[in-house]
């Protein structure tokens, strides 16, 4: 099923609690959390205790997004606190498959992010274990920029994989997602849309998040 996820990196980090509830009365399905370590990636956004902080007024599931080297040392304090999904780098880890069973374990459904030089090659021996494929449509550290239009291919492959093989994770977009390029990444097998910045523009969200629907 088709998820729309708005990435509270949009929202404003004053009134966090007034941006999430806007959102869940939009229609948002989970939200998306964007966590950076100002090493894997050249920014800082927020870490644990925010999350913390989100996920005690959130209503909907949370995905955390780890843009960060280690990831592995944030899975147990992710599971306390209650998120339902979360991905790291594959880019980032020496280990991911030992990581994917990690994040299993503590019952939340694990996934991997491809920055945009990352052929789908690299995770072919880790489909047939992933709950999902975050396919990095920006390259990861901020919000705001243009869609890559190269990373939409790894979409296609990937679902042919995913149908040849019977697999059955899900693919997420994450970057310059909006109306046009969600249609695009939608029709080659993506079902979890991440939008950020043209969300959070957006002057009636819930259209909004209706046209992200598609
Ligand atoms: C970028 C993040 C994204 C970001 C997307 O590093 O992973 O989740 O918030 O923002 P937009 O939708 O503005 O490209
Ligand atoms: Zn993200």
């Amino acid at each position: 099923m088709d998820k729309i996820l708005p990435s509270l990196l949009a929202g404003d980090f004053a009134n966090l609690g007034r941006d999430i509830g806007r959102m869940e009365a939009a229609g948002a399905d989970m939200f998306h959390l964007d966590v950076m370590d100002g090493q894997f990636v050249p920014n800082i956004s927020y870490g644990l205790p925010v999350i913390e902080a989100i996920s005690k007024v959130s209503n909907i599931p949370i995905d955390v997004h780890l843009m960060t080297l280690q990831p592995d040392q944030f899975i147990e304090e992710l599971k306390r606190m209650g998120v339902a999904m979360v991905s790291f780098h594959v880019e980032a880890t020496h280990h991911p498959h030992r990581l994917i069973q990690k994040i299993q374990q503590n019952g939340m459904k694990a996934g991997i992010a491809l920055n945009p030089h990352s052929a789908v090659s690299e995770l072919e021996y880790l489909l047939p274990d992933l709950d999902f494929v975050l396919i990095m449509t920006v390259n990861p550290g901020f919000g705001g920029q243009e869609f890559i239009s190269q990373c939409v291919g790894k979409i296609t492959e990937l679902d042919g994989m995913r149908k040849a093989h019977n697999y059955q994770f899900d693919i997420e977009v994450d970057g310059g997602i909006n109306d046009e390029t969600a249609a695009i990444c939608r029709d080659e097998g993506a079902n979890l849309f991440v939008s950020g910045s043209h969300l959070f523009k957006a002057e009636d969200p819930a259209a909004a998040i209706s046209r992200l629907r598609g």
